[in-house]
C-alpha cells in the first residue's frame, strides 16, 4: 500500500481554524489597506500563547524541513522534531521519500530518537522489534505468528503528507493543509529555471537569533533598511532598485533587486568565483530574486547560486536559522572552486540583519512597543503581515484564496 493513499486531505490552512489569542481589532488594523495599515501587535512577537498557537497551526501545515539530497539513498531514515512532535522521514527502495509519525503502532515507542538517523532495509522499532517495510507497512511482529486475531495489515505506520519540490522537502504534519500545489501556487514559474534540485550545497551556516521568526521574515522582505545597515550590499546592489510581485494564490511573497553595473553577483566586490546557472534569461542574470515561502523558507535566487534560509522557531523570542549556499555542478567541477565569495558576503550581511532583528525583538518586549506603520517601500512586508493576520483569524493565507472563498459564499447566498 502506498503511503500517500492512506492520507486524507481534509481542508485548507490553517490546520486548526480557531483564532489566535490576539485582539481582533489589532488584526483588523494590520489588514487595513496598504498605506493605512499597522504592523502586527507586539504580542504577536512576544506572547507564549500566540507562539503555541502558531506551532499548532502555521507549523502544523506545509513547511520546509530540509533538502532531499540529505536523505537521498534507499533505506535512509531520519527523525526530525517538527513543532511539538517528531516525524520519521524514510527514503524507500523506489527512492520515494515518505514521512510517518515517529510512533510505533505497537505501544508507541519512538522508531528513532529525535535527531537520530540510520540506514536499513526495514524500519525497526527498538522496543519489541516490530518491523515495517520502507513504505510503512508492518511485516513482522515477534511472537504473533499464527495468531488468528492479528492482522499485520491493520498496523501500518501513520503516513503524513510529504513532498519534494525542486529539491526541498515540504511536510504537512497536520495532514489537513490541502495540496502543496496550492500552497506554492505560481512559485514554480519563478524558481524552476534555476533548477535548485540539481544544485549542490557547498556551505551551510547555522545561527540562533534572539528574535521571533516573523521579525526575520519581515526583515528579509524589505531593503528600506539597506542603506542604514548594509554598506557591503549597497556596493553591489542598489537598494532602491527592483519591485515586489503582486500577491498570488500561493502562500509566498517576494520581489527582486538589480545588480550594479560592475557586479555579476552578490559578493563583496561583485565578482563571481562560480559560473552562471545554465539557461537563465539576460534579465535573471542581472538581478536577485528574494522569495519568502510561508512560513519558514527564504529563497534567494542569484545568477550563479541559490541561497536559502530555513527557520525553526524555538520560542517567541528565539529562532534557529540554517543558511545554505548551493551551486551548479559545473562550478564545483573546477578543482579550485571556493564558495567563500558568496558565503563571506552573506555571512556579513546575515549578521547585520540578525543584529537588527534582535534589536526589534527587544523593542517589542520593552513594554513600550506599539504596532507601527509601513513605508511605501515595505509593500512586501504588508503582504506577509496580512498573510499572518488572515491565518490568525482562521482564514486562508492567500488574499486571492480568501477573496475567492468570500465570492463563492456570496454567490451561494445570491442563488
Ligand atoms: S512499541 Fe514498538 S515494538 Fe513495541
Ligand atoms: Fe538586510
Amino acid at each position: 500500500m502506498d503511503a500517500n493513499s492512506r492520507i486524507a486531505y481534509a481542508s485548507n490552512m490553517p490546520a486548526n481554524p480557531s483564532h489566535a489569542p490576539l485582539d481582533p481589532a489589532a488584526l483588523a488594523k494590520s489588514l487595513a489597506p496598504f498605506g493605512e495599515s499597522r504592523m502586527l501587535p507586539p504580542e504577536a512577537y512576544t506572547s507564549p500563547e500566540v507562539f503555541a498557537w502558531e506551532t499548532a497551526n502555521f507549523f502544523a501545515g506545509w513547511h520546509c524541513i530540509g533538502r532531499g539530497a540529505d536523505i537521498a539513498a534507499a533505506g535512509m531514515q531520519r527523525a526530525d522534531k517538527v513543532g511539538d512532535t517528531t516525524v520519521l522521514l524514510v527514503r524507500g527502495e523506489d527512492l520515494v521519500l515518505r514521512a510517518f509519525a515517529n510512533v510505533c503502532r505497537h505501544r508507541g515507542h519512538e522508531i528513532l530518537p529525535c535527531g537520530g538517523s540510520t540506514t536499513a532495509r526495514a524500519i525497526t522499532c527498538p522496543y519489541h522489534s516490530w518491523s515495517y517495510r520502507l513504505d510503512g507497512d508492518l511485516f513482522s511482529a515477534a511472537g504473533y505468528q499464527g495468531e488468528p486475531n492479528f492482522d499485520v495489515s491493520e498496523f501500518p505506520l501513520t503516513a503524513l503528507p510529504v513532498q519534494e519540490w525542486h529539491g526541498w522537502i515540504f511536510l504537512d504534519p497536520s495532514g489537513n493543509a490541502g495540496p502543496l500545489e496550492m500552497h506554492l501556487a505560481g512559485l514554480a514559474d519563478r524558481v524552476a529555471q534555476y533548477q535548485p534540485e540539481r544544485l549542490v550545497v557547498m556551505a551551510t551556516h547555522e545561527y540562533v537569533i534572539e528574535a521571533n521568526w516573523k521579525i526575520i521574515n519581515e526583515n528579509y522582505q524589505e531593503c528600506y533598511h539597506c542603506t542604514s545597515i548594509h554598506p557591503e550590499l549597497c556596493q553591489v546592489s542598489p537598494p532602491e532598485s527592483g519591485e515586489n510581485w503582486t500577491p498570488t494564490l500561493g502562500s509566498w511573497v517576494g520581489g527582486w533587486q538589480d545588480l550594479r553595473e560592475h557586479a555579476t553577483t552578490m559578493s563583496l566586490d561583485g565578482h563571481s568565483d562560480g559560473v552562471p546557472i545554465p539557461n537563465l534569461s539576460p534579465t535573471e542574470l542581472r538581478r536577485i530574486d528574494y522569495i519568502g515561502v510561508f512560513p519558514n523558507l527564504l529563497i534567494s535566487l542569484h545568477p550563479d547560486y541559490v541561497m536559502t534560509h530555513r527557520a525553526i522557531p524555538l520560542s517567541p523570542g528565539r529562532t534557529w536559522v540554517e543558511c545554505s549556499w548551493a551551486f551548479p555542478p559545473e562550478a564545483i567541477a573546477s578543482p579550485n572552486f571556493d564558495p567563500a565569495y558568496a558565503v563571506d558576503f552573506w555571512d556579513i550581511t546575515n549578521r547585520e540583519d540578525w543584529n537588527a532583528c534582535e534589536s526589534v525583538q527587544r523593542g517589542q518586549e520593552s513594554g513600550f512597543a506599539k504596532a507601527g506603520p509601513l513605508s511605501p517601500a515595505e509593500d512586501s512586508i504588508y503582504q506577509f503581515v496580512t498573510m499572518v493576520a488572515r491565518g490568525y483569524l482562521g482564514q486562508p493565507l492567500s488574499l486571492l484564496t480568501a477573496n475567492a472563498q468570500t465570492q463563492t459564499k456570496t454567490e451561494k447566498v445570491d442563488h
